[in-house]
């Protein structure tokens, strides 16, 4: 059966979301309403167990918004911090402690933990070139530095990325990079940082997660296995930045800790802040105890993005250290859409958590309703305001809600809400409801045990079904005149079912089981407690559980959506860009474009956006990569004439040498297309 009595303690986390904007209903889907829902289970199941979250305070995301907002990154942490602590809170998020990463004793522990490591010797200490703003007097971080992109030619590409073609990048790939902080080419300088050799980890790594097969959800594992594949490299520690934890070294002065060390770390000196407000022991839920059975079952929710830092990076950490016990498990989402779109906090593409809640009082359960149903456990799934509305009035309106106020009512009608019999305890007497309830328990546990969550609450809403098919059976209406006795059982039966179904909603829909065990008159039940009730039991009046959500709610959000769209569109999509600096004649003739004719074109391999083109340029037969594979069918556009320019330097692109680049229009969304002659010209031909 239940496999929770392994352990004898449980520490759990959430990831930790950067406090530098907002929450959306992307990130509850992703890795905090799993987490909350399997918590309230573990705390029915009487077990021990810590719920840890907080702000992530540092890092690029935070100074970069800061910026932004033209402000500092103090301002943006703590405005963001109160905000995200505020809606976790009046979401229902039942976290034992949210805490930050900017307080002293987790920049303390920060910097304990990477001494450790390094009086250890963990480290490899490397002099690198790393771009140095010469104006701003500092190294820039990835993100701070643009250019055009190699693979695509995108000009806006990061440095750590380009958004274009989705190609990971140095920030030394980046051909004419740009300081954003002072919009000059960068210069590079030697620096030196302090790298965990993850390389070295490997072998360990590999044996670690080739145990886990089978037991760690299926993208999770692919995901590490395909990481471990392509070779772990050692990975730096330590940035050149101006916002973190200072490296604990004389010689890092001005250095800070990556914030993908100090970050998981997080859940560390959260859990040692909590341990310290309640009088616990915070090493008995991180540290390996005497006997190996004692050790805390460790587990992190994220979403799919994390991956690699909760399976690879901090894992080797802790190894690195010695002294904590592992994940046992990392069950992580994929992700979440809206309506038709990913959602996206730089196009404003979201449903905010903060605003849901002010436009929707009271109804936090609704949405952990719809969310929980839809949540992307196995593969990315979408959130769409009409599926909204027909999950809340057709399944908690018409199903959970119904059925529980129906008895309600009867109860009143014909009892004045008297739990009345001969008995003294009044039990379930039907056995046909009561092994279907059995039944519904047993599938529960295992699918709440096993990260299934959308099938658990589907096992609930299965007893509320139960409850309505068996009133619809027992008719009270009917038999109260007949047979009252056959009428009192089927409502007392039913009572008892509604007191099951709240006992099983708390993990999902705790609001809504308060408000039932409210009118049941009875104190929450865990899943261990018998549910009866004594002779006279007096209950509470009856109270609607939820609302019918009516179709202007629901336009009101499709159009708040379509304004924010239209908004954005404006804001970051200047419909024309503005001109570049002039160029001489002589650079102009220095072009050399011709037009050509595409001969063959393939897909690229592992790439999403790139093809494979051959093109006869009247010269010669070439082969050219082009970032196209996003707008054209490779087999669409075969025979079609082009321009190409022919005398750029050849570049490798994927293990593939292009000799010149197709010339392609560009509209404000992304939009590509082909810049041709308008009538059929021979291959060849100058373009000028
Ligand atoms: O991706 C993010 O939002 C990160 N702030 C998550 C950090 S999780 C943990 F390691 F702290
Ligand atoms: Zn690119």
């Amino acid at each position: 059966m239940s496999q929770l009595n392994k352990y004898k303690r449980y520490t759990i986390t959430s990831a930790l979301p950067y406090a530098n904007g907002p929450l959306h209903i992307g990130h509850l889907a992703g890795a905090y309403l799993p987490a909350d829902i399997f918590v309230r289970y573990l705390r029915l199941m009487k077990k021990d167990v810590v719920y840890i979250c907080g702000s992530d305070e540092h890092g690029a995301a935070i100074t970069i918004k800061a910026k932004k907002e033209g402000t500092t990154p103090q301002a943006i942490i703590d405005k963001y911090h109160k905000q995200i602590k505020d809606s976790f809170e009046e979401f229902g998020i039942a976290f034992d402690i949210y805490h930050r990463t900017s307080s002293s004793i987790h920049h303390d522990l920060s910097q304990e933990f990477f001494l450790n490591l390094y009086e250890k010797g963990e480290f490899i200490e490397k002099y690198s070139e790393q771009y140095y703003d010469e104006d701003f007097d500092q190294f820039l971080a990835d993100r701070y530095i643009t250019g055009t992109c190699p693979v695509c030619s995108y000009d806006k590409a990061y440095g750590d990325q380009c958004e274009n073609c989705g190609t990971s990048l140095n920030p030394t790939d980046l051909i004419d990079p740009i300081s954003t902080l002072s919009n000059k080419k960068p210069v590079l300088k030697p620096t030196k940082h302090w790298y965990l050799p993850l390389d070295k980890y490997q072998p360990w790594l590999e044996k670690w997660i080739d145990e886990k097969e089978g037991e760690w959800k299926v993208n999770v594992f692919g995901q590490c296995r395909s990481w471990l594949k392509s070779g772990l490299q050692p990975r730096s520690m330590t940035r050149d930045l101006d916002w973190g934890i200072d490296v604990p070294l004389e010689e890092a002065k001005g250095k800070k800790l990556y914030v993908w060390m100090d970050a998981p770390i997080g859940y560390i000196s959260a859990t040692k802040q909590w341990a310290i407000d309640n009088g616990k022991d915070w090493q008995q839920y991180w540290k390996k105890q005497a006997n190996t059975e004692d050790d805390a079952c460790l587990m992190h929710f994220i979403g799919k993005d994390n991956i690699v830092f909760h399976c690879i990076i901090f894992p080797a950490i802790l190894k690195a250290h010695g002294e904590y016990v592992l994940p046992q498990n990392v069950p992580a989402n994929e992700f979440l859409n809206l309506e038709g779109d990913k959602l996206s906090t730089s196009r404003n593409h979201a449903v905010w958590l903060h605003e849901y809640l002010e436009e929707f009082p009271g109804k936090q359960d609704e949405l952990r309703y719809v969310l929980t149903s839809i949540l992307p456990e196995t593969s990315d799934s979408e959130f769409t305001w009409k599926d909204y509305q027909a999950r809340v009035n057709n399944e908690l309106v018409a199903i959970l809600g119904n059925y529980v106020n129906r008895v309600m009512i009867l109860m009143h009608k014909y009892y004045e809400g008297r739990v009345e019999s001969g008995n003294a305890i009044i039990k379930l007497t039907d056995a046909k409801v009561d092994a279907e309830l059995g039944g519904y328990y047993d599938d529960l546990g295992k699918n709440l045990e096993s990260y299934r969550f959308r099938a658990a609450l589907q096992n609930v809403m299965d007893m509320a079904r139960l409850g309505n098919r068996y009133l619809t059976e027992q008719e009270p209406w009917k038999t109260i005149k007949s047979d009252p006795e056959a009428a009192k059982t089927a409502l007392h039966n039913s009572l008892i079912l509604i007191g099951h179904l709240a006992t099983c909603l708390q993990p999902f829909l705790p609001a809504t089981a308060t408000k039932i065990f409210g009118m049941l008159n009875l104190d929450a039940v865990t899943f261990d407690q018998e549910l009866e009730f004594a002779n006279g039991h007096q209950l509470n009046p009856a109270a609607l559980l939820f609302e019918k959500v009516e179709d202007e709610a629901i336009e009101k959000q499709i159009q708040k959506l379509a304004d924010k769209k239209a908004a954005s569109a404006l804001v970051t999509q200047p419909v024309v860009a503005p001109a570049k600096a002039n160029i001489t004649f002589d650079e102009f003739v220095g072009l050399d474009i011709r037009t050509g004719t595409i001969l063959t074109a393939e897909k690229v391999a592992k790439t999403k956006k790139l093809l494979k083109l051959t093109i006869d340029t009247g010269i010669d037969q070439r082969t050219v990569v082009s970032g196209i594979a996003e707008h054209y069918q490779p087999e669409a556009i075969i025979g079609k004439q082009v321009s190409i320019l022919v005398n750029l330097e050849p570049r490798e692109i994927k293990g593939i040498m292009s000799q010149g680049m197709i010339l392609m229009a560009e509209n404000a969304e992304g939009k590509l297309s082909f810049v041709a002659p308008a009538d059929e010209m021979p291959n060849g031909s100058v373009i000028r």
